[in-house]
């Protein structure tokens, strides 16, 4: 059978595959549930895939948030160091508008069900317009993204108030007057903390341990361009120069009367975040510990405190989910995940996964690499290597960073080293920026 590629998912690594899958001359066809390419970058208030709010700005900065290909100054010289996720969504459409890349995205169309049948034959079950339809894919890319699916903690007792998930946060006016707690250290909650905090009667936010708080600029310059700059030393001298300089920076968190950091730089993924220690300084965000049960709308806490509130945010992360497999074929959803380049799977020379780790910093420019290599993959321009298998087990007993052990933390690339390994198996011109047109699959 000829090769026929299906994508799922026309998010940022669905549409860098897309593209650079039809540079290669394969056949492609992308399907997507929403309407639209931009995957979580599609901000809305009705129920959707997207996680982001209405004041959602990226983390990384532009320079180093881009695809290859098609950059920034490319697609908008004005887009400020860290663009909104307006900009961002509207970035993603003009790569694919510019890559031709529209005529082979089929929307509207959700995968429900990936099987394997035989050596080289994947069955895809697909809806569309209401209708389920079996189409047949030699290989299988999941380009599904993994910040949609919430994982809610669960505390002993009942609240009485709201209880709901960061996903489901979209803007902060409905928290108008209310007492709002947020749960968790990560960016979504400390956005969503500093957010409420504007218009709630009291906004608190309950960490499990204490977090480094970094900020969007160092020196007048994006934070993750001075980290750039020490790039070429190992990791371990990176984390060690990082924690000194945001000691000196920014002081200890009691002096904010915030839970000491108990880690090394890395060893959680990082919070950044301009605003939070400014609004705890200023009386309207106002630091929790852990929670130890509820009781109607009373939370308590692990240091014997308690306090009433309306609504509580969790803000505790995301499922690593594929639902489209049997949970028997592919679960990820508690690690670990042995994928060799975080892609490869170790006995399903078919199957890939592009865009599935998260780095220190942006996620699609390393979509755009992977998707690169699979493309030289399909078209035997690239071999994978003979002992995939316990390459696979490497990359999950020496992972750049030891972290700790949390749901958040099987899939953690270092953003340079990951470029790295990544560029090794690309020929050294591996930038195409000119579109390339095949007539669509059939
Ligand atoms: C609030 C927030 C802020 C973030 N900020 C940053 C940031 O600053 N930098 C960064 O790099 N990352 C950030 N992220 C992570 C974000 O998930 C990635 O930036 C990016 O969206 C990953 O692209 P993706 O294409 O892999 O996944 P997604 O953007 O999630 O796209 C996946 C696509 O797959 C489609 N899909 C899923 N399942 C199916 C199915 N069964 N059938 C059909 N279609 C399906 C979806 O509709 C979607 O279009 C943030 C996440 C959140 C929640
Ligand atoms: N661009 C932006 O502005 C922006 C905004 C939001 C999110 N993001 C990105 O989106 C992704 C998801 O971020 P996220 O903040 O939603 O999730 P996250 O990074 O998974 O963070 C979840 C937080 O909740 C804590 N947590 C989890 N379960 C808990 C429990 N049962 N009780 C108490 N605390 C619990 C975690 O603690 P542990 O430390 O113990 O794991 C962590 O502090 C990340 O890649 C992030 O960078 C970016």
């Amino acid at each position: 059978m000829q090769k026929r590629v299906c994508i799922i998912g026309a998010g940022p690594s669905g549409i860098t595959t897309l593209k650079n899958l039809i540079d290669k001359g394969l056949s492609v066809v992308c399907y997507d549930q929403n309407k639209e390419v931009g995957g979580n970058w599609i901000y809305s208030e009705d129920e959707s895939h997207s996680s982001v709010f209405e004041t959602t700005h990226i983390i990384s900065s532009k320079t180093l948030s881009q695809y290859e290909d098609y950059t920034f100054d490319d697609f908008d010289k004005t887009v400020a160091d860290y663009p909104s996720h307006d900009e961002l969504r509207r970035y993603f459409q003009a790569y694919a508008r510019y890559f031709d890349l529209y005529p082979h995205i089929e929307f509207g169309t959700s995968v429900l069900h990936c099987d394997k049948k035989g050596d080289n034959e994947w069955h895809v079950t697909i809806k569309q317009h209401n209708q389920e339809r079996v189409e047949v894919f030699t290989d299988l890319v999941a380009c599904n993204g993994h910040h949609s699916v919430p994982r809610m903690p669960e505390y002993p007792g009942n609240f009485s108030g709201s209880f709901m998930h960061s996903h489901h946060y979209k803007k902060a006016s409905p928290f108008a007057g209310k007492r709002v707690l947020v749960i968790g250290g990560g960016n979504s909650a400390c956005d969503v903390a500093v957010e409420t905090s504007r218009v709630s009667e009291k906004t608190s936010i309950s960490w499990r341990r204490g977090y480094r708080i970094i900020p969007k600029f160092f020196f007048g310059l994006p934070s993750d361009i001075v980290g750039a700059r020490s790039a070429w030393l190992p990791v371990k001298i990176r984390s060690w120069l990082n924690d000194r300089l945001l000691n000196l920076l920014i002081g200890k968190n009691k002096l904010y009367g915030l839970q000491e950091v108990k880690t090394k730089f890395g060893e959680t993924h990082p919070t950044i975040n301009d605003e939070l220690l400014y609004k705890i300084r200023h009386g309207k965000v106002h630091p929790k510990v852990d929670i130890e049960c509820l009781d109607d709308n009373t939370v308590h806490f692990k240091d014997g405190t308690k306090e009433d509130f309306d609504v509580i945010i969790a803000c505790t992360g995301f499922v690593l989910k594929h639902s489209f497999f049997k949970d028997s074929f592919v679960d990820y959803s508690d690690g670990p995940v042995p994928l060799y380049l975080k892609m490869f799977h170790p006995k399903h020379h078919d199957l890939f996964f592009v865009g599935m780790f998260q780095p220190l910093g942006c996620i699609w420019p390393g979509s755009e690499l992977q998707s690169k290599i699979l493309a030289n993959y399909l078209t035997g321009e690239w071999k994978m290597p003979q002992n995939i298998e316990k390459l696979c087990e490497r990359e999950v007993t020496h992972p750049h960073y030891r972290q700790i052990n949390t749901p958040r933390h099987t899939i953690t690339v270092d953003y340079h080293d990951f470029r790295k390994a990544l560029l090794k198996q690309l020929p050294k011109n591996w930038i195409s920026k000119e579109p390339k047109t095949i007539s669509k699959s059939a």
